[in-house]
């Protein structure tokens, strides 16, 4: 079998379409739609993120708050900041971009955003309310999966779902939409025994470990969904110039997983651009929301 491959980039610039859409109605209704962002330091790939993720919300017709921090700014500055942010009638979501330096508690901070400015998910009542099937701010990228998992299944109902990792970010809530969508969930960590038996009895595996090409194809039930949520940066020979070639893989082996599975998700391509593509749409939700 060869499988088919689902097209993330397509499937975000769509989501992006709507919601660009929608933008241009709820400003004509005179409210626009804000994002907040707030980086901490000068992580580069963090940088990165933040730098597409105001690119793409101002594409949608939003409005990109951009705010960057020294690194030492004190957690009581931060703090003071999304207090400001959690306030201002302009802004509909708020981002803390992580990891935060060090000497500033992460838990503390993102449980400072006002939930229902919450676009990220993370605070502690939106994960309570998506464990227990109310409506939630819902994490992005697991959400991004969830959205390509329905557009290619359909219904979702009755399958064997295996999600590699355990992060509040992706594992937890991916193994929650999963069971909301009536599958039947395990979560594989490092610590699980048999690993590669509880993947061959999945017929979808979402594999969230940042551990490049952690996945072979032997593990993968023939006609299973492969969903990589793995972004890793390898260094695969050298150029002819005599740096290291470096290249972006996944958490599963593309070229084995690929040769076995009914469908997967590429990397990059893949689940990538539907991260700030949901995001997008939690602000707009939560806009909304706010907007009556
Ligand atoms: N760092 C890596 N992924 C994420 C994310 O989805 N949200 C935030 N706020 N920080 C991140």
């Amino acid at each position: 079998m060869t499988a088919t491959v689902i097209d993330g980039k397509a499937f975000a610039a769509k989501v992006r379409a709507k919601v660009a859409e929608e933008v241009t109605r709820v400003k004509a209704a005179g409210v626009t739609p804000g994002l907040a962002v707030v980086l901490v330091g000068e992580d580069p790939a963090s940088a990165v993120y933040v730098r597409n993720k105001g690119k793409q919300t101002v594409e949608v017709g939003m409005e990109s708050i951009e705010h960057k921090l020294p690194a030492d700014t004190s957690e009581a500055d931060l703090l003071a900041l999304i207090a400001q942010l959690n306030a201002d009638p302009a802004v509909h979501g708020i981002l803390c971009q992580l990891p935060v330096p060090d000497h500033i508690d992460a838990d503390k901070v993102l449980a400072a955003i006002a939930p229902a400015k919450d676009v990220d998910g993370f605070h502690i009542s939106n994960v309570g309310l998506l464990a227990t099937g109310q409506k939630a701010m819902v994490p992005c990228t697991p959400l991004g999966c969830l959205m390509m998992l329905r557009d290619h299944h359909g219904s979702l109902s009755g399958m064997s779902a295996v999600v590699l990792g355990r992060s509040n970010i992706v594992g937890k809530p991916m193994a929650q939409l999963l069971l909301g969508d009536s599958c039947t969930v395990t979560i594989a960590h490092s610590r699980t025994k048999d690993l590669a038996d509880v993947v061959r009895g999945a017929d979808i595996v979402v594999a969230a470990v940042g551990r490049p090409e952690m996945v072979p194809g032997d593990w993968i039930k023939p006609g299973a969904t492969v969903i990589d949520v793995g972004i890793n940066r390898i260094e695969d020979g050298v150029k002819e110039d005599g740096t290291p070639r470096r290249r972006l893989v996944g958490d599963c082996h593309y070229d084995s997983c690929a040769a076995v599975a009914g469908a997967i998700t590429p990397v990059p391509g893949g689940v990538g651009p539907m991260t700030i593509a949901c995001l997008l749409a939690n602000t707009l939700t939560a806009c909304c929301r706010a907007n009556g």
